[in-house]
C-alpha cells in the first residue's frame, strides 16, 4: 500500500517524501509543477535510493486521478497541492478558490470511488485568525482570516469536517503548520520559490546568496520586545516527520483530529536574521519599511496535542534551520534552475 502526496513535488512534499520513504513508506506522487520542480523528485531518488512513481497531472483532474488510482495501491492521502501565496490570492481570488477547493473535492471524490479512507490535509496556523491568547491551541476557534489563501484554509477544513461527519469510515487529519524552513541536510533539496520571494526565510537567504541586496523588514513598531513581528519558525524536516507521525495515525483511528505543527517558541524578524547572521557568518543587510497588511504581531504555536496524539515534537533547533536553509541556499543559488532567472 502507499501514501499518495498531492503536490508532492513542492518544498514540504518533497521533504516528506524523503522521510515516509525513510520510514518504510511506499510514496507516489502527483504534481502539476505550476510551483514545483521534477528535479526536486529526482533528487528525493537520488537521496532515498529509491525510485518513485510519479504523474505530471492536476489533482483537479478527475479522470487523471482515477488513472493514478486505478493503477496503485493508495490507502492515504496527502494533500498539498494548493497555491499558497497571500497577496496573489488577493489579485486572483476565484483562481484560488478554483484550483485549491476543486483539488481537494476531486481527492475526496476519487477516494470514495477507491475505497481509501485515510487524508491529512496540509492546513495553516492562518486559520486562527486574531488570537485572544497565546500560545495558540487546537480548541482556539477558526477566526475571520485575512485572504482568500487562508479563507481556502478555512474551507477546506470545514469540507472535510462535515465529510467525516457524513461517512464514519474517514479517517482525517487537519494538520495546521506554522511557519515552515529550512531544508534537507544533504543541501539538495530545498525551498524554490518562483520571483520573489513573499516569505521571510526565502528571502534572506537570496539576500546572503547575493540575489537580492537587502530585506524589507515590515515593520518594527508592533508590541513585542524588539517591536517586530514573532512567529514559530519550525524546520520543514520535523514538519515532514510530522506527516510521517500523523499518517500512522490515521491508519489506527477514524474521525477527524486537529493538530497543530510548531516548536511552541516564537521568535521575532530582527532574532531571525541575527540568528542567520550568527550561524553563516554572512550579513544581512535590512531597512525597515512599512507594516505589510494583515500581519498578526504574535503567533506561535501549543505543541502538546501533537506530542500526546502523534507521539511526535520538533527536535531541529533554530541554528539547524539558519544552517540548513544556507547550506541548501548556497550550494544551488539558483534553486533547482541552472540559469539565474
Ligand atoms: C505567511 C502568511 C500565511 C501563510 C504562510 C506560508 C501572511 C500574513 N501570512 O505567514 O498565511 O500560511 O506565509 O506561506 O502573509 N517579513 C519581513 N520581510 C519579508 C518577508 C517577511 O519583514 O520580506 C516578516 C513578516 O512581516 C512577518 C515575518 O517576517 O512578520 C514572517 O513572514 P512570512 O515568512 O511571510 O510568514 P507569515 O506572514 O507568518
Amino acid at each position: 500500500m502507499a501514501v499518495l502526496l498531492a503536490g508532492g513535488a513542492g518544498y514540504i512534499g518533497s521533504h516528506t517524501a524523503i522521510e515516509m520513504i525513510e520510514a518504510g513508506m511506499e510514496v507516489v506522487v502527483v504534481d502539476n509543477f505550476y510551483n514545483s520542480d521534477p528535479e526536486a523528485i529526482r533528487r528525493v531518488e537520488e537521496i532515498t535510493g529509491r525510485k518513485i512513481a510519479l504523474y505530471e497531472a492536476d489533482v483537479a483532474d478527475k479522470e487523471a486521478m482515477r488513472r493514478v488510482f486505478a493503477e496503485q495501491s493508495i490507502d492515504t492521502v496527502v494533500h498539498f497541492a494548493g497555491m499558497k501565496a497571500v497577496g496573489e490570492s488577493v489579485e486572483k481570488p476565484v483562481m484560488y478558490y478554483r484550483n485549491n477547493l476543486d483539488s481537494t473535492l476531486t481527492l475526496l471524490e476519487v477516494m470514495k470511488e477507491y475505497d481509501c479512507n485515510r487524508f491529512i490535509f496540509s492546513s495553516s496556523a492562518t486559520v486562527y485568525g486574531e488570537p485572544d491568547s497565546l500560545p495558540l491551541s487546537e480548541a482556539a476557534p477558526k477566526k475571520s482570516v485575512n485572504c482568500p489563501y487562508g479563507w481556502t484554509k478555512w474551507m477546506i477544513e470545514q469540507i472535510l469536517t462535515d465529510a467525516v461527519a457524513a461517512d464514519d469510515k474517514l479517517s482525517v487529519v487537519l494538520l495546521r503548520y506554522f511557519n515552515p524552513v529550512g531544508a534537507h541536510k544533504s543541501g539538495r533539496i530545498g525551498e524554490d520559490p518562483k520571483g520573489i520571494p513573499n516569505n521571510l526565510f526565502p528571502f534572506i537567504a537570496q539576500v546572503a546568496v547575493g540575489r537580492r541586496d537587502h530585506l524589507n523588514l515590515f515593520g518594527n513598531d508592533y508590541p513585542t520586545p524588539d517591536g517586530t513581528c514573532i512567529r514559530d519558525y519550525i524546520h520543514v524536516v520535523d514538519l515532514a516527520k510530522g506527516h510521517v507521525a500523523a499518517a500512522r495515525y490515521a491508519a489506527e483511528h477514524k474521525g477527524c483530529e486537529i493538530i497543530n505543527l510548531g516548536t511552541g517558541n516564537g521568535y521575532s524578524v530582527l532574532e531571525m536574521i541575527h540568528a542567520f547572521e550568527e550561524a553563516t557568518g554572512i550579513p544581512i543587510p535590512y531597512e525597515i519599511a512599512p507594516r505589510r497588511a494583515g500581519d498578526l504581531p504574535v503567533s506561535y504555536a501549543c505543541a502538546d496535542k501533537a506530542e500526546k496524539l502523534l507521539g511526535w515534537k520538533a527536535e531541529l533547533t533554530l541554528t539547524d534551520m539558519c544552517r540548513d536553509t544556507w547550506n541548501w541556499q548556497s550550494k544551488n543559488p539558483n534553486g533547482y534552475r541552472e540559469e539565474e532567472v
